[in-house]
Parts: C-alpha cells; structure tokens; sequence
C-alpha cells in the first residue's frame, strides 16, 4: 500500500476510536468557552457560511490576531489561512528557492523542511536535543550556520516537541543574525499563548520577520483548521499574492476564532493552569518510573518530553503499549532522525483524568514495551 494510504488508515482508526485519549498531537481538548460555541451555532443559523469570506480574513478577526501577538502598536498585519500549516506553506513557497539554505533547529516541526526542499532549498538542521544548551538554540550557533546563501531560519518557539521558549534578548540575537544576512525569519508561534514570556520576532525585525499563528491548540481548533501569517504589509502582500485557498477560510472557525480572542482573558488562564496541574501530575509519575526523565519542566507548550533511553525500551513500543490501551502519544521520530529513537512526546491540555490515566498506567506500559511487537510503521 501506498504511504499516504497507510498514513490516512492510522488516523482514520484514531478518529474512528471511539474514548481515545489524544495525548499525542499537542491538540487542546479542554471544553472552549461557551460564547466560542455559540459564535458557530449563530454562523450556521444566520446561513453565513453561504458566501465566501474575505480573502485575508474577517477585518475583526486580522485585528484581534495582531493584539494576542502583543503587536497591535506596530504595522504588522494578519493574514487568515486554513491553520498555520497553510501559512507555512504558502511562506515557504514564496521565500524558498534554489541554492539557498533554510536554517532551524534539530528537533523543530518536519514539514515546513519538507515544503523547503520542495522549493528547492537546502534543509541545515542545528542540533539543540543537549542539556548543556538548555534544549535551546544559541545565538553562537545561529551566526556559526548562516552566511549569504540563507534564505529562511525557520524557528519554532515555543519548540515542539521540546517545550522550551526563547527569551526576548534570544530573539532578538537570532534577529539581528538574520538581518545581517538578509534572511527571512520565520517565527512559528503555534505555542506561544502556553508560554510565560513569548516574544515574537516582529519586534526586533519588522522588515523580514513572518510569525505564523495557530487556533488549533490555545482554542482547540485543530479540526476546524484556522490560522494566519503575521508581517509588514509588504511581506502580507506578497503572499497574499497567490495564495493556496484565495477564497477566505471557513465562516464557522473565523467567528468562533473571534468570540475565543474576544474572551480569553477570562477562560485561557484557566486553561493554563488545567495544563500545569497535568504537566505536574506527569512529571511525578515519570520520577518513579526507573529509566524515564521528563527533559524540560515545566514546558512552555502543552506538552512534555520523556527521555526513555535509559529504560532501554523504544519509543515506539511504548507509543504501541499505550496504544493498545487506547491512549494517543507520540514517538519522537516524528520529529527528529537524530534524537527520535530516545524519547516519546505526551501533549497535556487535555481533561485531568486522560493525563490521570496515562500518570496510573505508566509503571505497566514500560513493562509492555519491552517485549511488544514494534508497527513496522508509526506516523
Ligand atoms: C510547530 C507547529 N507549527 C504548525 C503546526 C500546524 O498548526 P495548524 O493546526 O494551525 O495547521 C503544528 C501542528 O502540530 C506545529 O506543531
């Protein structure tokens, strides 16, 4: 069978699995606010979704993305797409090309590398799976790799699947690096609403910084597929050129996208601190646990890295133990060739008693993992 066939049948099993715990796509399964529902039962009621939205988005929408970023006193504007996969890909499209290198971290988000090299460009992954770095990207790494043939440095920030968030004076290092080479930045903020202190690179380079925006994960949007690009008017104009989908993304998400930012202060706290417990919970079963190590706590995303190595199992058997128990997590080679046989990811928004039941059933599922049959393939 084909790739994409084996690819689609594991998640059609997953979505069609009827209870299944989904701690394994840093998606947000907490209940959203009510007003946020109600924005989409008016949508259908009112027959909105007959016409097309505006190609860059809902005006109210643009703005309220600008202002989450912490950017409303500046000139970047929002550009709405169909998630922020679509952003990237319509960046990256625009941005890469031939002989020229796209620049990021080792583990980072594999398919922007996969949208670049489409384009032509080099892929240079720089490793940071290394306590002594922080599980972080230094700004002597960055000048070390660029030079006039970087295009693009892609970084993701807060990094899936790590966990870890740059400071301001990191982003602001990485931005003069990429300034003095004339590199477009790319800033992927899919996380930055689970972090304590995000700062997005447009602050620090508003000429060629473009952050990318996701509702999938701070509002649970992932399967309504809504987020948007962030730049210069320049930059927005450029892709909003020749864009994937000209034809505005879905009515339903852009108003339920509006009633969440309209009212998030007074629910995402909550939400966060829902999040922290469940980190916390993990974090204590993992120490109990001889072999596992949790690599960065308390993460700044919805998520949590657990080292197994030193356990001696693979991930992906213990991917396949919790499988069997109908609990969702994910091997680490989704993310990194280099750095994936040692580590299993397990996302964390998610109701208190999922992140109970993964906490209870860890102790057994290593036991299991030592003598399942791995899936010879794993997505
Ligand atoms: C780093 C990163 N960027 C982008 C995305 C895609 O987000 P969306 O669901 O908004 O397309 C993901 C999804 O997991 C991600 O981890």
């Amino acid at each position: 069978m084909k790739t994409f066939e084996l690819r689609n049948a594991h998640f059609d099993r997953l979505c069609n699995t009827p209870g299944l715990m989904w701690l394994g796509q840093n998606t947000n399964h907490f209940d959203p606010h009510p007003s946020v529902i109600q924005a989409v039962k008016d949508a259908l009621d009112d027959g909105s979704y007959h016409a097309y939205a505006p190609p860059a988005g809902f005006q109210k929408l643009r703005a309220l993305i600008v202002q989450d970023l912490g950017l409303s006193d500046t000139d970047a504007t929002a550009f709405v797409t169909d998630g922020a996969v679509e952003a990237l890909y319509n960046v990256c499209s625009r941005v890469c090309a031939p002989d020229t290198d796209f620049v990021t971290t080792d583990p980072s988000w594999s398919w922007p590398m996969q949208f670049a090299r489409q384009a032509g460009s080099r892929v240079v992954e720089l490793p940071i799976f290394d306590a002594a770095q922080g599980y972080k990207l230094t700004p002597a790494q960055l000048a070390a790799a660029v030079g006039p043939k970087t295009r693009v440095i892609y970084l993701v920030d807060p990094n899936n699947p790590l966990g870890t968030c740059h400071t301001a004076d990191e982003i602001r290092a990485f931005a003069e690096i990429a300034r003095s080479v004339g590199a477009y930045f790319i800033h992927d903020a899919t996380y930055a609403q689970f972090a304590d202190d995000f700062v997005p690179a447009y602050r620090f380079y508003p000429e060629k910084a473009i952050v990318t925006y996701s509702f999938s994960k701070w509002l649970g949007l992932a399967g309504m597929r809504l987020g948007a690009v962030v730049a210069s008017p320049d930059i927005i104009e450029m892709v909003a050129n020749a864009p994937p989908n000209n034809l505005g993304s879905n009515v339903l998400s852009q108003r339920a996208a509006i009633a969440g930012l309209e009212t998030k202060d007074a629910w995402f706290p909550q939400i966060k601190q829902r999040l922290r417990r469940n980190q916390a919970a993990v974090a204590d079963a993992v120490s109990r646990v001889p072999g596992l190590t949790v690599l960065v706590y308390p993460s700044q995303a919805n998520l949590l890295v657990i080292d197994v190595a030193a356990a001696d199992i693979k991930p992906e058997a213990l991917v396949a133990a919790y499988d069997e128990r109908g609990i969702m997590i994910r091997q680490g080679t989704y993310h990194t060739k280099r750095f994936g046989h040692r580590f299993v990811k397990v996302s964390l928004s998610v109701p208190e008693a999922w992140a109970d039941a993964f906490c209870e059933l860890l102790p057994a599922m290593v036991e299991r993992a030592r003598d399942i049959d791995v899936p010879a393939q794993l997505f």
